[in-house]
């Protein structure tokens, strides 16, 4: 179980940030070239919602039975950069992403002017994927 669900939610992380960078590019082209929001426009945007928080799931049962998650978390692990990272920093800041993720699905939705969308999805989709490639433990994963 720890072991598959290890891969399944190292190997989802390449569709979660493909996923968000494709929402954020549409809607920077979307916001910049004044273009409608499509059905497509909507569609990119729930795709990359749904990646985030089936990614959500995953690492959080990954952090009860992992033993570089909850099982982990000392004072100790505080002064080794690494086991803080994955006992931390990375499930905090990737909640806090996948709130704002959320957040900006949420107001995108309830825009009613097509731009407002697009700026709300590049924005809150934008620091949601600065902040996740800010905490991937990328000395592990690769
Ligand atoms: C967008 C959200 C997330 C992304 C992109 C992401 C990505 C990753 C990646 C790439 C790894 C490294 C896997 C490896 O070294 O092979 C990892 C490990 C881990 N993640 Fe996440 N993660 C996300 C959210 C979360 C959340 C919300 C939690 C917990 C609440 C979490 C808990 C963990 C744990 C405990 C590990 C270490 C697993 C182990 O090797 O034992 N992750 N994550
Ligand atoms: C603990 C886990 C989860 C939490 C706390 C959570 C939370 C939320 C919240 C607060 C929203 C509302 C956004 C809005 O106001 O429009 C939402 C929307 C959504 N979530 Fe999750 N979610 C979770 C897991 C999942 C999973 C596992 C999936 C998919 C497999 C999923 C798919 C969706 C979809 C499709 C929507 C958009 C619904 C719409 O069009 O309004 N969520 N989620």
């Amino acid at each position: 179980m720890y072991t598959g669900l290890q891969h399944l939610h190292s190997f989802f992380a390449y569709l979660v940030l493909l996923a968000l960078i494709v929402a954020v590019v549409h809607a920077l082209q979307g916001l910049l070239g004044k273009r409608p929001f499509t059905p497509t426009s909507r569609k990119l945007t729930l795709i990359a919602l749904i990646c985030a928080h089936l990614q959500f799931v995953f690492g959080l049962v990954l952090y009860f039975i992992s033993p570089l998650g909850i099982r982990n978390l000392s004072g100790e692990t505080m002064k080794e950069p690494m086991a803080r990272l994955f006992a931390l920093e990375h499930p905090v800041i990737m909640l806090l992403s996948i709130i704002l993720i959320t957040i900006g699905y949420a107001k995108a939705k309830r825009a009613t002017v097509d731009a407002q969308k697009f700026k709300m999805i590049a924005r809150f989709y934008g620091i949601g994927l600065l902040l996740i490639l800010s905490r991937i433990p990328w000395a592990t994963w690769l």
